[in-house]
């Protein structure tokens, strides 16, 4: 324990297990880059307060900017007794440059380093993740553009509801991403804060300059409360349910496309490039990317949770049990990241099948259209029900208008039985048709093409 940073007061060696259990630098190191900036940033500070001299605050920045070389050649040595990531560019300092290498701890922990550190880092992650999402979005807007004629069937509760466009439907997750870019941008005003200079509870009584580390590390505010800086991960957990959201959407998304790909709806077909095949069965063609797509989502929702449950009950301040807040950042970010370029080239690269698109629209997804149509045309309201091959439809209007051809474009085909009633009492026209069909699946016989037929007479 007499080499570690913390190891003044203690005897003995720390038990190898406990030292493994305790260690972050696994996954910690890639903070490096923010860990050596937020130092280079400390540095400055320290000599601005007068805490250590212009030649000695030089010494520091050439080791660190080696110790940043060392990192992004691939030639760091992180040696045994490393703890995290903080501990090793220390160790590496002083190898460098000798005992000045201590002084840029002063008034400095690792409770205040490693939240500026994970915000440092998330900062370029949130920009990485808004770049990745825009990419998404452009494309489903293109996408949307070029194929805006082609019309598909729009599900509730995936049953055939009304005709809809295949770009209403690409639109339609386009918008949910477009909110959660939004969302994104205001997280980052809440990671983009600086805590350094809150010490390991309670600030900096060493007359640190933190308007100047605010402006070195280019943070838009600095925090202000030491107590909460250190002690709160509001923005890891913001991140997270951000990340929950966004893939919560886009399993929706993909939740569709798989079924569309499947033979029975036949609306889509995925490129190569995002399938795979199946070992036994060489007919088929697996939407795996979709399906990880989807699963991914359920992976960082648990991330969240997962956190959430480490901060609740915790006191304030820093405890170690916030030591596990980066897994959780970094494989959600990993996965976000992965998600959303794989879901680009999916919808860039899958083919619309326009006919079995069309195909599957069928007559009466227009009853909706045909009765706002006749509310247009002044029928005060209308009730059409079908249930079980029976259809009925009756209309009232409130002026004096009739509607000649109603019962020609209601003609019911291949009905068992048809019931054409219509009465003018006033002002009031009512039509009531009731009609049976052994197949429950259709009762109007009202083609697309005769409703436009329709839709332009003049009534
Ligand atoms: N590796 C630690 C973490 O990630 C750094 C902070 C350690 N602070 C402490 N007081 N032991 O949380």
């Amino acid at each position: 324990s007499g080499t570690k940073l913390w190891g003044g007061r203690f005897v003995g060696d720390t038990d190898p297990i406990m030292e493994k259990f305790n260690a972050s630098i696994t996954y910690d190191r890639r903070l490096w880059a923010a860990d050596v900036r937020g130092s280079q940033a400390y540095a400055k500070a320290l000599q601005t307060a007068g805490l250590v001299t212009g030649d000695e605050m030089k010494r520091l920045l050439g080791g660190l900017d080696t110790v940043y070389e060392e990192w992004s050649s691939g030639h760091f040595q992180i040696k045994a007794g490393d703890e995290d990531v903080h501990t090793a560019n220390e160790r590496r300092l002083k190898e460098l440059i000798g005992e000045v290498a201590g002084k840029l701890h002063t008034g400095r922990s690792r409770n205040d380093q490693v939240v500026t550190d994970m915000r440092l880092w998330l900062r370029d992650a949130i920009n990485t993740l808004k770049g990745n999402s825009l990419q998404l979005i452009s494309t489903m807007v293109d996408r949307a553009a070029a194929e805006i004629d082609i019309l598909f069937p729009g599900y509730t509760h995936m049953q055939r509801a009304q005709p809809i466009r295949w770009s209403h439907w690409i639109l339609s997750h386009a918008v949910a991403l477009r909110r959660d870019v939004e969302k994104l941008d205001e997280t980052l005003r809440r990671v983009n804060v600086l805590p350094l200079g809150s010490g390991a509870i309670a600030g900096n009584p060493l007359a640190i300059d933190r308007e100047l580390l605010r402006k070195e590390l280019d943070f838009d505010t600095i925090s202000i409360n030491s107590m909460d800086a250190t002690g709160q991960r509001d923005f890891v957990v913001e991140f997270l349910f951000w990340a929950s959201m966004c893939l919560t959407h886009l399993s929706k998304m993909a939740e569709d496309l798989i079924l569309y790909s499947t033979k029975e709806f036949s609306f889509i077909q995925l490129s190569d490039a995002y399938s795979t095949g199946s070992s036994l069965m060489p007919q088929k063609k697996n939407a795996d990317s979709l399906e990880l797509i989807r699963s991914k989502a359920g992976r960082v929702f648990g991330r969240c949770a997962g956190f959430l449950m480490i901060l609740k009950g915790l006191p304030s301040t820093y405890n170690k049990d916030l030591q596990e807040d980066k897994e959780a950042m970094f494989d959600t970010y990993d996965t976000v990241d992965a998600v959303l370029q794989v879901a680009t080239g999916v919808v860039s690269t899958l083919q619309v099948n326009r006919i079995a698109m069309e195909a599957a629209l069928s007559p009466d997804m227009l009853a909706t259209d045909l009765a706002y149509y006749l509310v247009r045309k002044g029928v005060w309201s209308s009730f059409l029900s079908m249930n079980h091959g029976q259809c009925s439809l009756m209309l009232y209007s409130r002026s004096h208008i009739d509607i000649p051809c109603v019962q020609d474009i209601l003609k019911p085909e291949g009905c068992l039985t048809h019931q054409y009633t219509r009465y003018r009492s006033g002002r009031f026209l009512f039509i009531s048709i009731m009609c049976y069909q052994e197949n429950m699946s259709l009762s109007l016989a009202l083609s697309p093409i005769s409703f436009i037929y329709v839709c332009q007479m003049p009534f």
